[in-house]
């Protein structure tokens, strides 16, 4: 029998309200989700925003970098011609402690700041180590979060090979390691876990997919459905 996967809504639930949003965030939670993974990037001005892009076109009424326009910029566009970018803070003020939080560092120097919020919001909020995931792709900002504190929880994204992330996942005490789906095997999740680490696959939609990688054995399955998990 396969056993309980964790069910994470990416970037909120993101097949059902603009990805990313608050508004996202708060769908995701009426899913009783455990956790919802947000993308980071650092703006102009200093703050984290929760964005995934690289540049606002895609996304918003505005356009070029999301790290060349300070947060009052940012602030004053509209997700999906409704939506305001949140600020890592709003998303954590939201979330309150309901579920967990998995932070992806889009780079570029998010990690130091996000280590700063986190640290905060576990002394004076109550959150603990566990409310936390940071992943990236970017070694350097997960060696980063890992030299600011070595107690914070990692998780080692690839869509290029389950080994590798194996290998670096040593480095830096990971949590997990974070393939995207079309790199999930049988061996490589056991392969993974015998190593000690978690596997919690993207972005897993649909049924026939999730009913593999549940059978597969993973430890958490990354959907823009998470109603479907
Ligand atoms: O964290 C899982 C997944 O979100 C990684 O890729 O591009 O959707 O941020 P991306
Ligand atoms: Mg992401």
């Amino acid at each position: 029998m396969s056993k309980k996967a964790l069910k994470i809504g990416h970037r909120g639930a993101k097949n059902h309200v603009a990805e990313n949003t608050l508004a996202s965030i708060e769908k995701a939670l009426e899913f009783k989700v455990d956790a919802i993974e947000i993308d980071v990037h650092k703006c102009a001005s200093g703050e984290l925003v929760v964005f995934h892009d690289f540049t606002l076109d895609r996304m918003t009424n505005g356009s070029g970098e999301v790290s060349k326009h300070t947060l009052k910029q940012l602030k004053n566009l509209k997700v999906n011609d409704q939506y305001e970018i949140p600020t890592l803070e709003d998303v954590l003020n939201i979330i309150d402690k309901k579920c967990m939080l998995n932070i992806e560092l889009k780079g570029r120097d998010t990690a130091f700041t996000t280590c700063k919020i986190v640290s905060e919001y576990i002394k004076t909020k109550q959150w603990d180590l566990n409310h936390f995931l940071i992943s990236s792709f970017q070694h350097q900002e997960l060696e980063a979060v890992y030299n600011y504190n070595n107690q914070l929880r990692l998780g080692v994204l690839t869509k290029a090979s389950v080994s590798d992330a194996i290998e670096f996942a040593k480095t830096i005490n990971a949590f997990s390691i974070h393939p995207n789906v079309a790199l999930v095997t049988k061996d490589n999740v056991s392969l993974a876990q015998n190593k000690g680490y978690k596997v919690l696959t993207w972005t897993v939609n649909d049924q026939p997919t999730i009913k593999r990688m549940k059978a597969y054995g993973v430890d958490g399955i990354i959907s823009d459905n998470p109603d479907l998990i």
